[in-house]
């Protein structure tokens, strides 16, 4: 099959979440399967020119893009991703993409995605590359479905390409003033809008990617069912009823070349299930940088995650206090984002200076690092599409304890003294009682050494590899592209 790919991030290119960690694996994947894969990612600033060095797509020229009154011109350039045979498509446009991240608050982030989106239309009708699915993410691409069935219904090239919008994350939806209708390239087909929507004066890139998408996947069954409901559908849960039969959850997968403790490149010692020595030499050194002592026997609790409310740390902040106190286990927490989060956890290492330390940024050296020298890895998620810290941890032998939501639901398992199954530690409610709970539950069984060995062993085992998740995108697009 012929498949195109327009994201916004892409690993190791451009990374801000988990999107990026799948459009780093998914098309490489479908590559390797003897697929024709074509990826469109901006050619942002950031991205380190001595590292993936771009040459000019041959036979191309500029592409003009139109945005009403607004002329984008774009270059596509082609960076190699070194041992795969795959290279990337970068739509270079410096007025746009050369900003300090990746997504900005400025008044033309709509302008930034939409040129995304046309330019790689564009560019593949130009060179004659004939998709036979369009798979786009999330609201900066979703888009795209609509400008497919209207703007190209009738071209040669793009006319019968078939679209799936993968929703990673259905709070970020990507939400504009109406005005911006004349800017999308569809002023002419504005009837083609959720009139309701530009009638309240707003235009929702999400919410039309849903209506006009040929398919739609979310990152893990549950969640695919949880954004049906009033709890999660973030508005947009009748829209995601009505087109039910088209909704379907497929699991992410880890990328074990880059995520396994035998072959950690950036892990100063590697183990596996056979031999688990490693592990506990990760977490002295592990100490030892962030310059905390190393006490045999005290067990070490890890976090790396954006701090935003959805990932509900602060649940996490309020309860360690009490439990640093009572438990004497120690706690790293890798992140930034909200400033009242990053406060929290800055005050918890000022309390607890030979307990706590809040590493404030981003270094994915230290997420490998907490992986493999922590015992037990923290993900308290309000909600969670997929999530994909716990399935690394579950590798690691770093055991999870998760709010039961969404994809944490739906790959950890509760651990069972009596038959020695499960994988972790999924506690219900998400309040104090339960987050304490997971804690207090997972922190007795560390001190049972042969039960704690088994516990890991279990989830080092797990195999949540995408060659099996691939397999469902595969179906997926076969089915599509037969329509
Ligand atoms: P989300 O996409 O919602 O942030 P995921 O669990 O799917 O959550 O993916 C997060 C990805 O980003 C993981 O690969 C994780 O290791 C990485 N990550 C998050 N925060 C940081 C950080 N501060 N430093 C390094 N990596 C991070
Ligand atoms: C989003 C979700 C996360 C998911 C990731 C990749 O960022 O928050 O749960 O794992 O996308 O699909």
């Amino acid at each position: 099959m012929r498949l195109l790919y327009i994201a916004s991030e892409m690993a190791p290119l451009a990374k801000v979440g988990g999107l990026a960690d799948v459009m780093g694996a998914l098309p490489l994947e479908m590559h390797r399967r003897g697929h024709d894969v074509r990826v469109y990612l901006p050619a942002y600033g950031r991205i380190d020119a001595a590292r993936f060095p771009l040459v000019r797509e041959p036979g191309l020229g500029e592409i003009d893009v139109l945005l009403g009154a607004q002329r984008v011109r774009v270059t596509i350039a082609l960076a190699a991703l070194p041992g795969t045979g795959l290279r990337v498509h970068l739509v270079q446009c410096p007025g746009l993409y050369d900003r300090p991240s990746v997504y900005s608050n400025d008044a033309d982030e709509h302008l930034r995605f939409l040129a995304l989106s046309y330019a790689a239309l564009e560019a593949c009708r130009q060179s004659d590359f004939v998709p036979d699915v369009v798979h786009c993410h999330d609201w900066p691409t979703a888009l795209v479905p609509m400008i497919l069935k209207t703007a190209y219904a009738r071209d040669p090239v793009l006319g019968r390409a078939s679209s799936l919008l993968t929703i990673h994350n259905l709070r970020y939806q990507g939400i504009f003033p109406a005005s911006i209708v004349a800017q999308t390239g569809l002023a002419g087909a504005v009837d083609r809008f959720h009139q309701d929507q530009l009638r309240e004066g707003r235009l929702n890139f999400l919410l039309h990617g849903i209506l006009y998408a040929d398919g739609i996947t979310t990152v893990s069954p549950t969640y695919s069912f949880e954004i049906q409901g009033p709890d999660h559908g973030a508005g947009l849960d009748g829209l995601l009823r009505s087109r039910s039969s088209t909704v379907v959850g497929i699991l992410n997968g880890v990328d074990y070349g880059e995520w396994s403790p035998e072959r950690d490149p950036i892990i100063p010692f590697r183990y596996g299930p056979d031999d688990l020595s490693g592990k506990e030499l990760n977490k002295e050194w592990l100490l030892g940088k962030l310059g905390l002592p190393y006490v045999a026997g005290v067990p070490l609790l890890g976090v790396v995650s954006r701090l935003v409310g959805q990932k509900g740390l602060d649940l996490l902040a309020e309860v360690a206090p009490g439990l640093l106190s009572r438990l004497g286990f120690q706690l790293v927490v890798l992140g930034s984002g909200e400033s009242r989060l990053e406060e929290l956890f800055a005050q918890l290492q000022h309390a607890f200076p030979r307990q706590v330390c809040f590493y404030r940024g981003f270094s994915n050296e230290l997420a490998h690092g907490i992986e493999a020298g922590a015992d037990v890895f923290v993900m308290p998620s309000r909600y969670e599409p997929c999530g994909l810290n716990q399935l690394y941890s579950l590798r690691y032998g770093t055991v999870p304890i998760v709010h039961r939501t969404g994809g944490l639901a739906d790959t950890v398992r509760l651990w069972d003294p009596r038959t020695g199954e499960g994988t972790g530690f999924p506690f219900e409610q998400h309040d104090a009682a339960g987050i304490t709970w997971g804690i207090e539950a997972a922190l007795a069984v560390y001190r049972n050494r042969p039960a704690w060995r088994r516990l890991m062993l279990n989830g080092m085992t797990q195999d949540f590899s995408w060659s099996k998740q691939a397999t469902l995108y595969e179906l997926l697009y076969s089915r599509q592209s037969q329509r």
